[in-house]
C-alpha cells in the first residue's frame, strides 16, 4: 500500500520525453482554432479515439499531425509549459527534452521560433517550479542524412539552448550507422549523443549506435534482453538505457505490462530507467508509467523504485556536484 505512494512522492528525472508528445488532445484543439489550422478530426473525442496504435509507425503518422498546430513560439511555449507542470506535480525535478525540428522547419517555421519558445519555457520551469531542463535535438531518421546536416547548421546559431542531439522517428530500415557522419560532426562540436535503439530494430542497431555512433545513453533498448553478449556489455559499462513502459505496450513492443522486461534488466544490474515518451498518447505522465510499471510486475517493489530513482539521476547529463545533491 505504500508502494505506489512512495513510487509517486520520490524525486526523479525524466530522461526520454518527446515534447512534441506531451500535447494533449484538448492543447491540439485549441492551437488549431488559434491559428486557424484544419484538423482531420471532429473533436477532441474522435482524436483520442484514433489513439489505437499497432506499431511505431502507426502512432508516428498521427504525431505527426499533431504537431501541425504549432506556428508560433508562443505555441511551443504553452506545449513545454503545460509538460513542466505536470512533470512538477509528479515530482520530476530534472527533465532532458527531445525536440524534433525537422517537424516544424518542413512547414516552413522558423528553427528560431521552435528553440526559443521552447528555451523560454525551460527558464521559467526553472525560476517558478524549480524544475531544472535541458534541450536535446533529435534528427528524424526516416529523412536522409543530408537533411540532418542541414538541421544541424540550422540549429548551431542556438547552440546554447540545447546539449545534445538524439535520433528518433521510424526506426526500421534506418539503422543508427545511416548518422554515422553527422554524429561524427557533433561529437567534434562536443555536443551529447543519444540515439533510439532496440525498441522495434534489433540488438544489432544497440550496437551500432554504441560503436559507430558512440552514443552516451540508448533510448528504449529493450530488445537488448535477446543478446547475453549485449545485456553483459551494457551491465558492465552502465550504459543507460531510457526505457518507457506505457509506450512500449501502446505500440505493440509487448503483449502486456505484465511481460515486460525492465524487472530482467534491473537484476542483470542495467542502468535502466522510466520515462513517458509520448505521454499525451500512451497513457499517462512519469507516475502513471511507474505506477502501471509496479502493478503489473511483482517483482518490482521498494528497491527497485530507489534503483530507478538513482539511476535516473546516474543516466542524467547534469553535472556530478548536482547528481550528488539528488542522490
Ligand atoms: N520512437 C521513435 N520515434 C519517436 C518515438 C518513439 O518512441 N516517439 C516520438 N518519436
Ligand atoms: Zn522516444
Amino acid at each position: 500500500a505504500a508502494l505506489p505512494a512512495l513510487l509517486c512522492a520520490m524525486p526523479k528525472a525524466e530522461l526520454h520525453i518527446h515534447i512534441e508528445g506531451s500535447l494533449e488532445p484538448e492543447l491540439i484543439f485549441a492551437l488549431a482554432q488559434r491559428n486557424g489550422v484544419a484538423l482531420p478530426y471532429a473533436s477532441v473525442e474522435a482524436l483520442r479515439a484514433a489513439y489505437a496504435f499497432t506499431d511505431l509507425q502507426s502512432f508516428l503518422d498521427i504525431y505527426y499531425a499533431g504537431a501541425s498546430v504549432l506556428l508560433h513560439e508562443q505555441d511551443f511555449y504553452d506545449m513545454a509549459w503545460a509538460y513542466f507542470e505536470r512533470a512538477k506535480a509528479d515530482n520530476v525535478v530534472h527533465a532532458e527534452l527531445f525536440f524534433d525540428p525537422q517537424t516544424h522547419t518542413a512547414r516552413n517555421v522558423p528553427m528560431a521560433t521552435v528553440i526559443h519558445g521552447l528555451a523560454r519555457a525551460c527558464a521559467d520551469a526553472q525560476a517558478k517550479l524549480g524544475v531544472s531542463s535541458a534541450l536535446i535535438l533529435c534528427f528524424l531518421r526516416h529523412l536522409s542524412e543530408a537533411e540532418a546536416f542541414d538541421t544541424l547548421e540550422a540549429a548551431l546559431p542556438f547552440r546554447e539552448h540545447f546539449i545534445g542531439v538524439g535520433l528518433d522517428s521510424s526506426e526500421r530500415g534506418h539503422p543508427p550507422e545511416k548518422f554515422a557522419r553527422v554524429f561524427a560532426k557533433c561529437r567534434e562540436l562536443g555536443l551529447k549523443l543519444v540515439a533510439h535503439a532496440g525498441e522495434e530494430g534489433p540488438p544489432a542497431y544497440i550496437e551500432s549506435a554504441l560503436d559507430v555512433l558512440h552514443v552516451q545513453r540508448i533510448d528504449h533498448g529493450v530488445r537488448s534482453i535477446e543478446s547475453a553478449e549485449l545485456m553483459h556489455r551494457l551491465a558492465a559499462s552502465r550504459m543507460p538505457l531510457t526505457v518507457c513502459p506505457l509506450s512500449n505496450v501502446k505500440l505493440c513492443v509487448y503483449g502486456d505490462m505484465a511481460e515486460h522486461q525492465l524487472p530482467a534488466l534491473l537484476a542483470a544490474g542495467l542502468c535502466a530507467t522510466v520515462n513517458s515518451d509520448d505521454p499525451a498518447y500512451f497513457g499517462g505522465y512519469m507516475n502513471a508509467n511507474f505506477l502501471a510499471t509496479f502493478n503489473a510486475l511483482p517483482q518490482l517493489g521498494a528497491a527497485e523504485a530507489y534503483t530507478l530513482a538513482a539511476n535516473s539521476f546516474e543516466a542524467s547529463f547534469v553535472d556530478d556536484a548536482m547528481k550528488k545533491a539528488w542522490t
